[in-house]
Parts: C-alpha cells; structure tokens; sequence
C-alpha cells in the first residue's frame, strides 16, 4: 500500500505528511516532522520529580485527569484532587506522592513562566 496524507495539528501547528498507513507516529514525528527533542508537561515533571510514579501502570490516567482537574481548580484541595483522580487506582505509590504531584504542578502551571510559554505556543 502506498503513502497517504495526513493532516493533523503538532505543538499548535498545522502540518501535512504524506506517510505509510502502518508507519509509526514517533517515526513520522522524528524522521518527517524533525521532532527529535521531548519535552515534558509540567504535571509529568511534577510526577517525576514527587516520585508519583514507581511501575508506571497509573501515570498515563493519573496525569491526564490531574490536567483535567487543573483545568477545573488550578489550586485543588485534597478533597477536589481525591474526586478528580476518583477511578484511577494505584498500587504502588500510596497516592501521597501523587497528590503532591498533582499540587506541585499546578503551582508550576500558574507560574507566570508557564503562562508566557502557553501563550507563545498558542499564537505561534
Ligand atoms: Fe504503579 Fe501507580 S505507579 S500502579
């Protein structure tokens, strides 16, 4: 089978590839795109840096509906963070950890730093 094209938004940008229907995204994104750095959210940073993920099974849920819950309470308490990861369990951490990370990173996301950063990001 031959190359399709692709259209799909990357980092707030538009961009269109003409790619294999099985290539993988991670080659496209490198070898077609030229996106070869990674670059972390500041709640995976948070994770990392609290130890709120050990075997990593929970992190990709309890990172996405800690964003959710950024989004919703940028300072959550203990009780918004406990309904907002509601569902998502963990047998490794304890869930203090993560609650700390979910804390951590939402300091970091209301830091005028991160603000600039998503604004030039959004307009670029
Ligand atoms: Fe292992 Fe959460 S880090 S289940």
């Amino acid at each position: 089978m031959g190359k399709v094209r692709i259209d799909f938004r990357v980092n707030g940008s538009e961009r269109t590839v003409d790619a294999y229907p099985m290539a993988r995204l991670l080659d496209v994104l490198r070898e077609q795109i030229g996106l070869t750095g990674t670059r972390l959210h500041p709640m995976q940073e948070a994770f990392a840096a609290a130890g709120g993920a050990q075997c990593g099974i929970c992190t990709p849920g309890m990172i996405l509906a800690a964003c959710q819950l950024l989004e919703r309470f940028p300072r959550p308490t203990d009780d918004q963070i406990r309904e907002g990861l509601a569902g998502n369990l963990c047998r490794c951490t304890g869930y203090q950890k993560i609650f700390d990370a979910v804390r951590e990173a939402g300091e970091a996301m209301q830091s005028d730093s991160f603000r600039a950063a998503t604004v030039r990001e959004s307009v670029s």
